[in-house]
């Protein structure tokens, strides 16, 4: 987090041997404890201190007597700045200033002078470590880099302030969800990211298997080392004849125990042999088929078909049929062709899973989970959150102080189907046609949050033909349980729904969804046995960080972000 804590504060100020404490487990003292104190560290002047981060900017001063460094180590946003005397370099002082040089230095902290930005400064007495960098080749030089420039270099954008302050937040992000559901007596459960179901149902899934690279591997080793001719295989059988036909003889002769065991022993040979070249024989190049032309995926590493998870919720509920409110939260995969903002191939999700709860309870939880979340930003990131609000996003300090202390407006769909014609009737343009029935874009989600009402909103009660097959069939038998939370900026951040508990009603909705029950059998089970009224929701955790940075893309907001044609590092 960006602010110092509480222990770091303590330890800054309690401490009066002249030297800053330096961070638990490594050799430095985080530049949060010092420039992130409510004084800015005016404080701490008169004392020493070791610093070590990456040059921001660097300019040599008084005719290259000594330079200015503005030092980084993504504990803050905030640099520190350091002056260092051209003496206390090895080399030349031009090595310490080019932007992303690495230093550690010992000096003293000052107050810097009348007027200056900045409330402290260190004054360096000794340069510990540089990890120069030839600004001639540095793909991030000190100017103003585009998120979509910066996306050519993920392993060296966490550098850039935009970046770090990013990623500041999605851990802020990540603790405030933890201590939420701890604080609700939730479990965290770790859900599988292999998987042999479909959770959506949506045939979206990354296949997992090994039959290419085996393929592959088989092939390159026939070509190397062919396999045996029918003729070699036909020859070898003709020895393990003969050897047999020689233990016969020696046996009917009533040779020496010794003799027969020989020719047993070479008898086994030549079947070993037999039975690999039989074995190689059979060997094709290609990927393994049936008599029937289908994939033998018996022959895969699973023996079986296998995937990466769209999602943890059938797994999750398993637990939550056990042990009654769960989370899981971990990453999922979605091979959907979108070239959109709002989508990732790979994205995180936070999936809450609550036993004895219907969809009221459902909404519940999901509006005081994300009120939590912005609140814990306001109290705990204001500082990368004002950056935000500077670079990007006037509104999103508001925004998040709207979300936090607002109630959600609740919809039905058909409520919102409604509204939405009356708006087309006003002369309001879609491009998608507004009809009961349809699924709500994007344009139609964030004309609801961000036009009509201007807070979040929850639309529930979906007609089921749209939903997925777990969803609770309602008594007008056209609608499903279903509920997505929409916010402004965003739109959908949450889909969510109370669950089909009742065992016939969800075997028929897996028919006539035209899905196979064979790989949900054990899902069934949770019907079968001891079945409950159960509910969850799935919140897109790169959407909530988009919703409250205010970014414009979701390829920023997750470090290594994957989505169709790109996969880097
Ligand atoms: O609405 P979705 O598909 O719901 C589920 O997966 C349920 N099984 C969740 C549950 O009930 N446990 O996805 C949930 C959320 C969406 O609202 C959206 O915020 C996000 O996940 N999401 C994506 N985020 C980034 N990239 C994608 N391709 C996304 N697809 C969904
Ligand atoms: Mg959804």
């Amino acid at each position: 987090m960006a602010e110092a804590t509480a222990e770091q504060l303590a330890a800054t100020t309690i401490n009066d041997d002249g030297i800053v404490p330096k961070a638990e487990f490594s050799d430095r003292v985080p530049i949060n404890s010092i420039i992130s104190r409510a004084d800015g560290g005016s404080g701490l002047a008169g004392k020493k201190a070791r610093v070590g981060g990456w040059v921001k900017t660097g300019r040599k001063a008084d005719k290259d007597a000594f330079a200015f460094l503005e030092l980084n180590d993504g504990s803050c946003p905030g640099n520190l700045q350091v002056i260092v005397e051209a003496g206390l370099v090895a080399g030349e002082l031009s090595q310490v200033v080019p932007t992303g040089t690495c230093v550690v230095l010992d000096g003293e902290l000052k107050l810097p002078p009348e007027g200056a930005k900045q409330k402290v400064e260190l004054r360096a007495e000794k340069v510990v470590h540089v990890g120069p960098v030839d600004p001639a080749k540095y793909p991030l030089p000190k100017m103003r880099l585009t998120l979509e420039f910066l996306r050519d270099f993920v392993h060296l954008r966490s550098r850039t302030n935009t970046i770090s302050a990013v990623a500041r937040i999605r851990n802020a992000l990540a603790y405030a969800t933890h201590t939420f559901f701890n604080k609700h007596g939730f479990l965290y459960v770790h859900t599988p990211i292999i998987t042999t179901s479909d959770c959506e149902g949506a045939g979206e899934m990354f296949q997992v298997t090994t039959l290419l690279s085996e393929a592959e591997r088989l092939e390159k080793e026939l070509i190397h080392n062919p396999p045996p001719t029918e003729a070699e295989v036909e020859a070898a059988r003709v020895v393990v004849k003969e050897k047999g036909e020689i233990v016969s003889q020696l046996k009917s002769a009533k040779a020496s125990k010794k003799e027969i065991g020989a020719a047993v022993d070479e008898l086994k040979k030549s079947k070993d042999t037999l039975s690999k070249l039989e074995e190689r024989s059979k060997l094709k190049p290609g990927i393994p088929k049936k008599d029937d032309g289908n994939v033998d995926y018996a022959k895969d590493f699973f023996a079986r078909q296998a995937f990466l998870t769209v999602s943890g919720q059938l797994q999750v509920e398993s637990y939550a049929c056990a042990l009654s409110s769960v989370y899981t939260f971990g990453p999922t995969f979605r091979a959907e062709n979108s070239h959109t903002s709002r989508h990732l191939a790979e994205f995180w999700m936070v999936e809450p899973e609550l036993a004895f709860a219907e969809l009221k309870d459902d909404m519940n939880c999901a509006e005081a989970y994300v009120k939590f979340l912005c609140q814990w930003l306001l109290d705990n990131c204001l500082e990368d959150m004002k950056f935000m609000a500077d670079k990007f996003d006037k509104g999103c300090i508001d925004r998040l102080k709207m979300v936090a202390s607002t109630p959600f407006v609740r919809v039905s769909y058909t409520e919102a189907v409604e509204i939405l014609e009356e708006a087309v009737k006003n002369g309001k343009k879609f491009d998608n046609e507004v009809k009961w029935g349809i699924d709500l874009a994007s344009e139609h989600e964030r004309y609801l949050t961000e036009v009509k009402f201007q807070k979040p909103v929850i639309v529930y009660n979906y007609p089921k033909d749209i939903k997925a097959f777990y969803m609770r069939l309602n008594d007008d038998s056209k609608t499903v349980a279903a509920m997505d939370v929409l916010v402004p900026k965003v739109g959908e951040l949450i889909g969510g729904s109370q669950r089909e508990e009742r065992y016939d009603v969800i075997v028929q909705r897996i028919k006539e969804m035209g899905l196979p029950l064979e790989p949900y059998e054990w899902y069934l089970d949770l019907r079968r046995y001891g079945t409950v009224k159960h509910s969850g929701f799935g919140l897109g955790f790169e959407r909530m960080i988009l919703f409250a940075t205010g970014l414009e893309n979701i390829r920023d907001v997750i470090p290594f972000p994957r989505y169709p044609g790109r996969a880097d590092l």
